[in-house]
């Protein structure tokens, strides 16, 4: 019996795992079939209203490191061409790319080390550069801030090594060297080799809410305790500020204790922006108590709907909050060319970019089994997932709510975390935001494909596209980050 080229492709096992150009031609096959899927069930319907819609935001997503979020990105030959990620200049002209684009910010992902359970080993993480290397986030905030004018940045710290004393000092010195346009993603950190590297036991995810509550409490404290006219500076007395309107903390709780007064004086925004990307009812419950922005992925409007239904539904009955008082920015994939057929083009060859072994060592990074002692064609939705469950559930619906395989979940996830596409002309791009701003979306998360060219792609193509459409500024009207991401347009 003669072997066919399909009955080759099924032959894939874990031990017997396509490489080089077999991984390569496996990765751009199912790019095909991803396409062919879209174009069956597109997300812009025919004689869909045009509205006036309200601005949205942006925002770029990236990591301080080789690849962010998309594995193999690296390999791209439009990645980092002339440009070296640890270097200053690279993050000035990223700055300064979004800032013409007329984004609210950067933001900054984060780990705390390697992802280590792909057969339990970090080998594959560091071998295909899956997230790896990735260096301190939030030493390049300055630089960013400097470099521009308006444009915020969002850091992710983790609370879980970090007492929330040196937290607050640190958000408020950033807060100050960006003139008011910093942002904190709150994490605990949720994949065990953080927990491993720091030689710590890992706390289960309720243990790590309730820290984190009592962690926002003392940073409340700490951000709030230099009144606003605290800070007298009058030479001719010698007194700079008033030790009566710089209030000590006295903060004895479950977790931390803290005696003492905060070291740093008021900051522009007086705490950073609150941003949250919980999935999880608990962590839901604690977004819509202290976000005023969360991100989160839905691979489609229904649960784009469904999502912005429930967090106002917790804002409003828990916590008294105003529905829509929590930004809602999802995450996004913009693949965009002069044309349909470039942009599609150009999404087949960075797919064909993505290692399998190395999305597969993504995917238990990020979701917690070790994903080699799977059968490739294993179904995912039979799998329990202990890791971030929202960023999961995009998988399973990437492909219209059919079965996803682990081969398939890995080559989904490793182009851009799972999150939707829009890819095509600026025109498509820009019709498939608005969809998504009709269920719920009130910005979005724009994923990187290749740096710093997926980003002047977009300020060169769609920016000029949702401007034309009153979707997105033409000036920036706020001074600090909060007012930007506050201001809708008129
Ligand atoms: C879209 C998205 C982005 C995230 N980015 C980060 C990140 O950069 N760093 C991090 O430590 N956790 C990140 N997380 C993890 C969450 O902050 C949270 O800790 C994790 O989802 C577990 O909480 P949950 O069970 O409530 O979802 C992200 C989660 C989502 C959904």
């Amino acid at each position: 019996m003669t072997t066919s080229k399909t009955q080759k492709k099924d032959k894939w096992t874990m031990q017997n795992l396509p490489q080089g150009k077999d991984a390569t031609k496996v990765a751009r096959d199912f790019a095909k079939e991803l396409l062919d899927i879209a174009k069956k069930n597109p997300v812009v319907k025919p004689g869909r209203k045009k509205i006036k819609r309200k601005h949205a935001h942006l925002l770029g997503f990236i990591q301080h490191g080789v690849n962010s979020h998309a594995t193999g990105m690296w390999r791209n030959h439009r990645d980092k061409r002339g440009w070296k990620f640890s270097e200053p200049e690279y993050w000035v002209h990223m700055a300064r790319t979004m800032e013409r684009g007329m984004f609210d910010a950067m933001f900054i992902a984060d780990e705390l080390a390697p992802y280590n359970n792909y057969k339990q080993s970090s080998d594959d993480t560091v071998r295909y550069a899956v997230q790896c290397p990735v260096h301190e986030p939030a030493t390049i905030v300055p630089i960013i801030g400097h470099a521009t004018k308006h444009l915020g940045v969002g850091v992710t710290l983790s609370t879980a090594f970090v007492h929330p004393y040196a937290m607050c000092r640190h958000l408020s010195s950033l807060d100050h060297l960006t003139k008011g346009r910093v942002a904190w993603n709150i994490v605990s950190s949720y994949s065990k080799s953080e927990w491993d590297a720091y030689g710590a036991e890992m706390s289960d995810r309720s243990l790590r809410y309730e820290r984190m509550e009592e962690y926002m409490e003392l940073c409340y404290q700490l951000w709030n305790s230099w009144e606003e006219d605290s800070v007298i500076a009058d030479r001719e007395s010698g007194i700079y500020a008033d030790p009566d309107k710089v209030h000590e903390i006295d903060f004895k709780g479950k977790f931390f204790n803290c005696k003492g007064r905060h070291f740093c004086f008021r900051s522009p925004q007086v705490s950073p922006v609150l941003w949250q990307a919980g999935s999880s009812p608990r962590g839901r419950d604690f977004a819509a108590k202290h976000a005023e922005a969360i991100f989160a992925v839905h691979p489609n409007v229904e649960r784009m709907a469904e999502y912005r239904d429930d967090l106002n539904e917790r804002c409003y009955t828990k916590f008294k909050r105003e529905a829509n008082s929590v930004k809602r920015i999802y995450g996004l994939q913009t693949i965009v060319a002069p044309t349909r057929a470039e942009a599609e083009e150009k999404y087949e060859r960075i797919m064909s970019h993505i290692p399998l072994e190395g999305a597969l060592a993504w995917i238990s990074g990020h979701f917690g089994p070790d994903f080699s002692t799977y059968d490739l064609d294993e179904v995912v939705q039979n799998i329990e997932i202990p890791g971030i469950q929202g960023l999961f559930e995009s998988i399973i619906f990437a492909k219209g709510g059919g079965p996803v395989t682990v081969k398939e979940a890995a080559l989904i996830y490793a182009q851009g975390m799972g999150m939707p596409r829009a890819i095509g002309s600026p025109a498509d791009v820009v019709d498939q935001m608005e969809v998504f701003m009709d269920s719920g979306a009130d910005g979005f998360m724009l994923v990187a494909t290749g740096t710093p060219g997926c980003f002047e792609d977009f300020a060169d193509l769609v920016t000029p596209e949702m401007q034309k459409r009153g979707l997105l500024r033409t000036e920036y009207r706020g001074k600090t980050l909060r007012e930007n991401l506050l201001d809708d347009g008129d």
